[in-house]
């Protein structure tokens, strides 16, 4: 087998929640590995900045608003995508939120950000990528960015636990209904980044602390799910659909202490 099959050539890449940590970085590896990405959020001015690192590189990157509970905002997007640089198949649905509470302290507002962003959000835009592949008749790979919380569980996150859990199963199911249009669709289940979600918690003495029970004694670096993710976007996994892969230093192995 070449390394070619690595490639990302030709294919034109969606990453959502790319105005920060994981997003950025992987939007990045991707342009990198030569796909021609569509950086997505709401805070703009990020994307812009994003934009413009990734030419300043040799690749191809265009900014589009999107807010992942709004379908106005996503069938925008993917019209501006489409217009620019053509119909998109490779989608990485990672826009996510937490809301750290005890299970009896989430109110209404609480469990529907959770659950509307980091489920809902998945179920939107993987949606409208699916019909518009499907149209085009374009094979494609769709990725999810779950989470070790999806597999696993710690105290204080009932709703981001399991709205991970539900893009586990979401992303099996999909796999399934969207394999007669050669379109796959997989999840990543990262362990421990430091990123604005979770950089309060990881620089305090708590998280540093907790960091030397994992397995790895450190944190995931961004650049480290980059290969995982290129692989289930090219050729190289084009027999790799429906599956969760940990991208966690052996967390999942040891559960959580
Ligand atoms: N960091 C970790 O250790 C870790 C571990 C497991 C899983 N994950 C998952 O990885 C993904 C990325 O997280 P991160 O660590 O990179 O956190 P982050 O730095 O806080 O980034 C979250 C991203 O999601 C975007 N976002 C949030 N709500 C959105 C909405 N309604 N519409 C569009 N974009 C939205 C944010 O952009 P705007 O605010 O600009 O819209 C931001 O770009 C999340 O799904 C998270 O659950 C992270």
């Amino acid at each position: 087998m070449s390394t070619d099959q690595f490639s990302l050539k030709g294919k034109i890449a969606l990453v959502t929640g790319a105005s920060s940590g994981i997003g950025a970085g992987v939007a990045m590896g991707l342009a990198k590995a030569g796909a021609n990405v569509v950086v997505a959020a709401r805070r703009v001015d990020r994307l812009e900045s994003l934009v413009s690192d990734i030419k300043s590189v040799g690749g191809t990157a265009l900014a589009v608003q999107i807010d992942v509970r709004d379908k106005v905002t996503i069938t925008a997007a993917y019209d501006k995508a489409e217009t620019e640089l053509g119909v998109i198949d490779v989608v990485i649905n990672n826009a996510g939120v937490a809301d750290s509470r005890n299970f009896v302290k989430i109110d209404e507002d609480s469990l529907d950000f959770v659950m509307g962003t980091n489920f809902g959000g998945v179920w939107n835009v993987a949606q409208e990528g699916a019909k518009r592949m499907i149209k085009a008749k374009k094979p494609g790979s769709i990725i999810n960015i779950a989470s070790i919380l999806g597999l696993t569980v710690t105290p204080g996150q009932t709703a981001y636990c399991a709205s991970k859990g539900a893009v586990i199963q979401l992303t099996r199911a999909m796999a399934l209904d969207l394999m007669r249009y050669n379109i796959r669709v997989n999840a990543i289940a990262p362990g421990w980044f430091r990123t604005e979600i979770n950089q309060e918690y990881f620089d305090s003495p708590a998280g540093k602390e907790y960091v030397q029970r994992m397995p790895a004694r450190r944190l995931g670096q961004v650049e480290e799910l980059i290969g995982p993710i290129i692989m289930l976007a090219s050729e190289a996994g084009s027999f790799v659909n429906g599956t969760v892969l940990p991208v966690d230093g052996a967390i999942s192995v040891t559960g959580i202490h």
